[in-house]
């Protein structure tokens, strides 16, 4: 594996190499990224994303450049290209977020040895929160979910996009409920991908009852304002999908909670305390999954590590 740009590109073998080699490297102190340079290119705002990557590298014994597209030379109207073309000469891989969908395949194009990992695309995929998601969800449900109810931008999150995709590849036979208001539907090449591929799926416009009571996972996500066009936000978002303990009370007793954060009213604080909430658990998570991957991509040799998985059974 020398990138990751999509969950596409990923074998089950792959999954399950990034799976294991994450429970692997939360107990080990391992230095595969000694001498090795990563650049972090954030061209949308960042917080976890940005920082767990940058863990991930100072616990693998590597370093990192920040590089901060407003105080960069493209402020002197240095272009994308010179710019990728100057980061990738001084570092060994490169994590980027960028609000173009294409603009990763351009670089593999003109740049293809350099080493590159998608930190999130747009409002098509960030693989790798997917993978964090479902190493997460994994320690709760072994044997891979049943049924799972994304809630929020369904249409623009792109960690929804990615998840649906990465679990497909798994358990074709999850069964999802998308709870969103109509106008942030699937659609594009998202809703193609459900479609096309025979995803059980259903929308739903209320985080009521019927759906949620025997689901496996709640994946609440906020609404992606930044990337709303035309719309009133405030009539795009309503209390009907707002999550809160009575709603958790009619929930299964192993069901969980995710959220990629941030978060905003979707997810009251209130909610926090309660044991099925798994949030912060994700979020730490991150760094583990992330080293993974880092791991993985600078290892010569990417044999699945052979690891008995004991509590945080892995099935593949
Ligand atoms: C998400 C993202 O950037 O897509 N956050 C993250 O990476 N943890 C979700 C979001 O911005 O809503």
């Amino acid at each position: 594996m020398n990138r990751l740009l999509r969950i596409e590109e990923l074998s089950v073998s792959d999954i399950q190499n990034i799976m294991s080699t994450a429970l692997f490297i939360k107990n080990k102190h391992q230095y595969t990224l000694h001498n090795k340079v990563c650049g972090l290119l954030f061209f949308e705002p960042s917080t976890r994303t940005s920082s767990s990557f940058e863990a991930a590298i100072y616990k693998l014994g590597g370093q990192c450049i920040k590089f901060t597209p407003s105080t960069s030379s493209m402020k002197k109207g240095e272009s994308f290209y010179d710019t990728i073309c100057t980061m990738k000469t001084y570092c060994d891989a490169l994590i980027i977020r960028h609000p173009d969908k294409c603009i990763l395949d351009d670089i593999v194009k003109y740049f293809p040895s350099t080493k590159i990992i998608s930190a999130g695309i747009g409002d098509g995929e960030h693989p790798t929160q997917a993978l964090l998601d479902l190493y997460t969800i994994q320690k709760y449900h072994t044997r891979y979910p049943d049924k799972i109810v994304f809630v929020g931008d369904v249409k623009h999150s792109r960690t929804i996009h990615s998840l649906v995709y990465l679990l497909h590849k798994v358990k074709s036979t999850i069964k999802y409920v998308f709870v969103c208001p109509l106008q942030l539907q699937p659609s594009g090449e998202f809703e193609e991908f459900i479609n096309m591929n025979n995803v059980n799926y259903c929308i739903w416009h209320t985080l009521d009852n019927i759906h949620i009571k025997d689901c496996d996972v709640i994946y609440m996500t906020r609404m992606q304002k930044e990337r709303h066009i035309n719309q009133n936000d405030n009539t795009l978002m309503n209390n009907v999908m707002i999550l809160n303990n009575d709603i958790l009370k009619m929930t299964k007793s192993n069901c969980i909670v995710l959220h990629p954060l941030p978060r905003n009213e979707e997810l009251p604080r209130e909610v926090d305390m309660n044991p099925k909430c798994k949030y912060f658990e994700q979020m730490e998570n991150g760094v583990y999954v992330r080293m993974a991957i880092l791991d993985i991509i600078f290892s010569e040799n990417t044999e699945t590590k052979n690891i008995i998985q004991t509590s945080n059974t892995i099935i593949m």
